[in-house]
Formats: C-alpha cells, structure tokens, sequence
C-alpha cells in the first residue's frame, strides 16, 4: 500500500499519466472516492498517457466508454449500477481484452476479481486529495513507486 498526496488536479492528471507507463493489456484498475474526488480525472491522465485522443468523460449514464490508444481503454462507471448482474452483463473484463479497465465506484466488484490495482481517493480539502494504491495479485509484484513519483 502506497500513498500519494495530490495538492491540485494538475498533480491528479499527472499521477494518471504516470500510472499509464507501467499499465500493459488486461490490467484493471478500480477507483473508489466520493463523487468530486478525482476518479474520472485520474481516468483522463491515464487515457492521455495512453496516447487517446478523445475528450475523457464521465459514463454514469451509459455505464461505459472505450477509448482508442496506445492500448485502449475501457472506462466504466457503475455508481448506477444495480445489481450485480447488470455488472455480469457488462462483461466488462472481456470488453477489455485487448486494452486496460478502469472502473469508476469499482469497490462494489472487487471482491469478483482477483487481480487489480484499486485506487481509494479521499478529499482532503477542495484541492486535496489523499491517493492511496493497494495492489492485488500481480500489482503486489509491480513497483508503484514511478507512480507516486
Ligand atoms: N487534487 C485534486 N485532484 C483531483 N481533482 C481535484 C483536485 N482538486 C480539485 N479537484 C476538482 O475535483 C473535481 C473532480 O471531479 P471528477 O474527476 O469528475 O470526480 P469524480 O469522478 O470522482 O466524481 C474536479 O472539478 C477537479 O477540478
Ligand atoms: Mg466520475
């Protein structure tokens, strides 16, 4: 478990960005934090690592975007999920295949995976915010610490 202090959404975009680097196909990631913390924001810093070009954003309504990168990037929200078979229907996983999964409110399916970077954001004061990294499965191999920079 790693934490990172982030004192502006610049600094947000940048760990996103950073994050980006060590991603490779098949990795998920899953976001947690109240609403306004930074999650789709992250999303946007890891997307623009990822070379995507495309405007990053929020997919409450729709559940799910794909971006098209470097590697492509499945970007789903499931704040409106629900039930857990709605998420079974995404099949999310299989969507992304061939890209990285980032979910947005992606606690409620942690405990269906078993491989996965999770990322809680706490807001600390209104541009403050505490990151904290807690890898799963292989992320407990990998170093995070390029990320925190
Ligand atoms: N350090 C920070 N990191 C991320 N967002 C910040 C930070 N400070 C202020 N903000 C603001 O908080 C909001 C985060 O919005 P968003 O990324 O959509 O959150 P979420 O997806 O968690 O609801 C943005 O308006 C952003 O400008
Ligand atoms: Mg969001």
């Amino acid at each position: 478990m790693i934490d990172f202090a982030s004192s502006s959404p610049d600094d947000t975009l940048a760990v996103g960005r950073r994050l980006s680097r060590v991603l490779r196909g098949d990795d998920i990631v899953l976001l947690s934090g109240r609403l306004g913390s930074g999650k789709t924001l992250l999303v946007s810093g890891i997307a623009e690592g990822l070379g995507v070009e495309e405007q990053v954003t929020s997919p409450s309504f729709v559940l799910v975007h794909e971006y098209h990168g470097f590697l492509n990037v499945v970007h789903a929200d499931l704040y409106r999920l629900s039930s857990m078979n709605e998420f079974e229907d995404l099949d999310l996983p299989a969507m992304a295949k061939s890209g990285v999964l980032v979910i947005e409110w992606g606690g409620v399916v942690a405990g269906s995976m078993s491989d996965y970077l999770f990322i809680e954001i706490d807001i600390v004061d209104e541009n403050s915010r505490k990151l904290r990294f807690r890898p799963v499965g292989s992320w407990e191999n990998r170093s995070l610490e390029e990320i925190v920079g």
